[in-house]
């Protein structure tokens, strides 16, 4: 037996060393076989939010490398079915690149000139061989009154198995939300076709009727022999984000003005991997939060400020990005990569005391992989192996903060008004009857070293004290 099992691990083992030779290389696992081929007729439809969302909307599609032909037909939705009139046609462009099946055509453009609050229909497809999409429905932004969000952290892995759960259950929570929010980690393996299909795969149509808003990880990044990173060659073909950051991070660092709130994306680990972003990405985003006037500003990051997995730490990235948070009175920071949820602030508050000066950082997950939780100072609401959505809600003077299970129950919940002097008023609204779920759940408590473990259970009773001290 024992025999048996070594010599199937020295036969397989050169293949799992080259295998994860190839993750690392080429950023994607080679699947034996393509469950989602391209044809010439679209899809892996997806809306982008771009720099102007009132007027403008960015559509993406995919095709097989024999369509040559793209465009958009758009006209103001109407219930009649005859669309004889108002129907706009928009030329789209192209390109392709080899994945690890084939070379698929990716198609996309900016819709412009489109009125603000209004809903549209449109279809993707091909002029020449008639090959088109399903009409399909989306409302551009509205100029002011308020409107709402979903944030979606991590996805990462097992998207067709575990993910769909997530994407469908925060679309059906909130089927008429403004547009949605992915945290980074779209995917596991950055070049990974497999991997995009299954994230389109648990979207469905919701990716092309939802605008969808996203910064990158470190999984939208290739490593590169070298060291050096690759941004994901899919990221500027299936999105349409804006172009207005920091040279050479098109479409990964820029900032949105959604009504009265400046949404910031930040491209955390161009910023961890490259000195030259790090420098360029500070500098912008100086001038980005200072040059506005907006009520609110959310930032949109993977890695996070303060981290709620234990043993991890962007020190550096913190001491670039945090006194600038501060300074210019950033509201929320949206998070992801610790695989956990996590809420909490730079100084904890004290029981009673509801007035925050700095930001509010969240760190949550929607995917299937887990961590256990750092329960570190900052934090003050966590869960651990549970998977999870969050629904925002923007008005002029207060935001309205819910984090769901996926199962669909209200795990924690805030407000932030906004006063006069800019300082925000905190409205604890965690749901009493639900226990945070701390716990580091069997399976990963058996791979944690006795040093680990013994660390976490200290970090336990200090969470609990503390909380108890409140
Ligand atoms: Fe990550």
């Amino acid at each position: 037996m024992i025999e048996f099992a070594t010599t199937t691990t020295n036969r397989i083992l050169p293949w799992i060393v080259l295998l994860s030779l190839l993750v690392s290389v080429k950023g994607y696992a080679q699947d034996s076989e393509d469950f989602h081929p391209p044809s010439i007729i679209p899809d892996r439809i997806v809306l982008s939010l771009t720099q102007y969302p009132t007027s403008e909307i960015g559509v993406n599609w995919r095709t097989s490398s024999t369509v040559t032909g793209s465009s958009v037909e758009i006209a103001k939705a109407d219930a009649s079915p005859n669309l004889a009139e108002g129907v706009r046609s928009y030329p789209a462009d192209y390109s392709g690149f080899r994945t690890e099946f084939d070379t698929a055509h990716h198609h996309g453009v900016i819709i412009k000139e489109l009125n603000s609050d209004t809903q549209y229909m449109y279809r993707v497809g091909d002029t020449t061989s008639m090959a088109w999409s399903e009409w399909s429905h989306f409302r551009t932004a509205k100029r002011e009154g308020g409107f709402s969000f979903l944030y979606l952290g991590d996805a990462q892995n097992d998207l067709k198995s575990m993910w769909s759960r997530a994407i469908r259950g925060a679309y059906s929570k909130r089927p008429d939300t403004d547009f949605i929010f992915h945290a980074g980690d779209l995917v596991d393996a950055a070049n990974s076709d497999a991997e995009w299909g299954d994230w389109f795969y648990a979207g469905g149509w919701i990716h092309n009727s939802v605008p969808t808003l996203a910064c990158t990880g470190n999984h939208e990044y290739a490593r590169r022999q070298d060291g050096s990173y690759d941004l994901s060659e899919f990221w500027q073909r299936t999105f349409s984000f804006p172009t207005n950051g920091p040279k050479g991070l098109d479409e990964t660092t820029f900032y949105i003005d959604y009504q009265n709130t400046r949404f910031i994306a930040l491209n955390t680990q161009a910023f961890l991997t490259d000195p030259t972003a790090a420098e360029r990405q500070t500098r912008w985003l100086k001038s980005t939060l200072k040059n506005h006037e907006q009520k609110w500003t959310i930032v949109l990051m993977h890695h996070p400020i303060y981290s709620s997995k234990s043993g991890r730490d962007n020190l550096q990235m913190r001491e670039a990005f945090l006194p600038l948070f501060e300074k210019h009175n950033v509201d929320l920071v949206l998070q992801g990569h610790d695989h956990t949820y996590a809420r909490g602030t730079s100084e904890p508050m004290a029981q009673g005391q509801n007035v925050l000066d700095g930001p509010m950082f969240v760190v949550s997950v929607s995917g299937p992989k887990m961590y256990d939780l750092s329960l570190e100072e900052w934090m003050a609401r966590g869960a651990a192996d549970v998977q999870l959505y969050q629904e925002l809600d923007v008005g002029p003077t207060s935001i309205a903060f819910k984090a769901y299970l996926v199962t669909g129950e209200l795990y924690d919940a805030f407000e932030l008004h906004k006063m006069n002097d800019g300082r925000k008023i905190f409205v604890d609204q965690t749901p009493e009857d639900q226990p945070e779920l701390l716990e580091v759940p069997v399976r990963m408590r058996d791979k944690l070293t006795g040093e680990d473990w013994k660390r976490y259970k200290d970090r336990f009773a200090k969470y609990k004290q503390r909380k108890k001290n409140n």
